[in-house]
């Protein structure tokens, strides 16, 4: 796939310094060589720190009402409070916001984007445009595949989340308390709230009222949200875990219908930002030290859910630096200019019903699927690996995503159309995990930690 060009704009990056804005420039040298018109922003306690990018230093700048003069994208990843600060400052001076932080994912008049799974919520945005919760971001990539063609009816999420979700701070904190204990000494939490070092905490973020953490209601409420369901009914228990990079979770997912484990693995192994890496037998499935630097969700484990005939469960990892938030911002930056809506009410927000719709094709699609599937080389040979829709028998397009190829269904076939298939490109498939980098965790391991955060 031919990745959107984004030399031509300039781009701040508020937050330069902190652990996500490090996996930010990183991702720029690898994604957009040739973008060099940066401005680095932090607050004052960074101001003058040098970096280079793309083979040009660049001094960090703390940040003022000034910053935002002719920035058409501005990425802010600092706190939430900076963020409900900058970021209405940042659009007042014309740029567009894409937020990384929880202060107004909720908010219906921000789209919240997972390019994947609803990459066309970018054309309503009205300057900001956030991202989710870096634990919500690789459930809804298991999830949306599945739950468009059998709904999904519950989710319980139960995560295993790196302490670099938590900031620099915490990186540095968890390396301090792990020597500290080795050596027979006892330890004073500062970042986390209480003791990370060889122990696990089933709190993230602060209480609310309903017994849950506010994390755990992020990734309730943003699933929700990003796939257009209200209606699916998620539970979730965020855990802190003593590892570097990378959240992990094990997924139960309860389904409209009963499904057989092949057909979901087929529908991962289709999704665009996932990779199945799931072969027990020879012990393979993914873990957070080997995924930490990749782009992908993994997942594995996949299986039935032994408790409920319409149920599976299945194990995920990524890395909450690069697609749970680096990543996930420079995509959609990627989508605005793919979609040609940089500039603010490009389109009219769209009423999310597409409950009745879906579930209609959903019925007529079952019908067609196994036989597709035996026989898509002879139906389609020209458009084997390609992202392509077959509709009441018609090549619909190639590369589109879903809901606009669902309005396109609905301008020309009425009411009752029969999606056939859609074929993504296929994606790698790793069966050794000597392949993996596991960069990231590596470079925690010797990275000195920055100021406190919460997720
Ligand atoms: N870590 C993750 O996996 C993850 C995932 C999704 C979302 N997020 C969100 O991303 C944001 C940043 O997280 P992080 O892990 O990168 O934190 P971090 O390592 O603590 O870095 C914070 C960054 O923000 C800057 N900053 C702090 N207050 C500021 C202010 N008032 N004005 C301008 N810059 C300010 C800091 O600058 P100085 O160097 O000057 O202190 C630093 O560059 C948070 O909102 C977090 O919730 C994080």
């Amino acid at each position: 796939m031919t990745i959107p060009n984004l030399n031509h704009l300039t781009i701040a990056v508020v937050g330069a310094t902190g652990a996500v804005g490090a996996e930010f420039l990183k991702i720029v040298e690898q994604r957009h060589p040739g973008l060099h018109s940066l401005k680095l922003l932090a607050s004052s306690r960074s101001a003058g720190t040098k970096l280079t990018v793309n083979g040009k230093e660049f001094t960090v700048e703390e940040t003022t009402e000034d910053s935002f003069q002719g920035v058409d994208i501005a990425f802010i990843s600092a706190s939430t409070e900076a963020s409900r600060h900058w970021a209405p400052i940042a659009v007042a001076a014309g740029a567009v916001v894409i937020d990384d932080s929880s202060a107004f994912r909720m908010q219906e008049d921000v789209p919240l984007v997972v390019p994947e799974v609803n990459g066309a919520d970018v054309t309503w945005h009205q300057g900001i445009i956030a991202i989710p919760n870096c634990s919500t971001t690789p459930l809804v990539m298991v999830a949306h595949p599945i739950h468009r063609v059998n709904p999904i009816k519950r989710i319980i999420a139960d995560t295993y989340q790196s302490v670099s979700g938590a900031g620099g701070a915490a990186v540095q904190e968890l390396r301090e308390q792990s020597d500290a204990l080795l050596k027979g000494q006892s330890v004073t939490p500062r970042h986390q709230p209480k003791q990370i070092g060889f122990n696990v905490i089933p709190q993230i973020d602060s209480f609310l009222d309903n017994g849950y953490t506010r994390e755990e209601q992020k990734m309730i409420d943003e699933s929700r949200k990003i796939m257009h369901a209200p209606d699916i009914r998620v539970s979730a228990t965020c855990v802190r875990v003593p590892v570097m990079v990378s959240h992990s979770a094990g997924i139960h997912m309860e389904l409209e219908r009963a499904m057989d484990t092949n057909e979901i693995r087929a529908l991962l192994m289709d999704m665009p930002g996932l990779t199945v890496l799931d072969d027990t037998g020879a012990g393979d499935y993914p873990m957070p030290w080997d995924v930490a630097g990749e782009d992908d969700v993994f997942v594995g484990r996949i299986r039935k859910d032994a408790s409920d005939l319409n149920g599976i469960a299945l194990w995920i990892v990524s890395d909450n630096l690069r697609k749970g938030a680096a990543l996930n911002s420079i995509q959609i930056a990627e989508e605005l200019v793919a979609r040609e809506c940089l500039k603010p009410g490009s389109s009219p927000k769209p009423k999310f019903d597409f409950g009745e719709p879906e579930s209609l094709i959903a019925a007529e699609y079952r019908m067609d699927l196994e036989y597709f599937r035996a026989n898509v080389d002879e139906l389609l040979p020209e458009y084997r690996g390609r992202f392509v829709a077959v509709i009441n028998q018609t090549v619909i397009d190639s590369d589109v995503d879903y809901v606009p190829l669902m309005d396109r269904v609905h301008e020309k076939y009425g009411d009752r159309p029969i999606v056939i298939e859609e074929l993504p490109p296929r994606p790698r498939i790793y069966h050794n995990h000597t392949t993996f980098r596991g960069e990231n965790s590596q470079a925690m391991l010797g990275k000195e930690g920055r100021g406190p955060d919460s997720v």
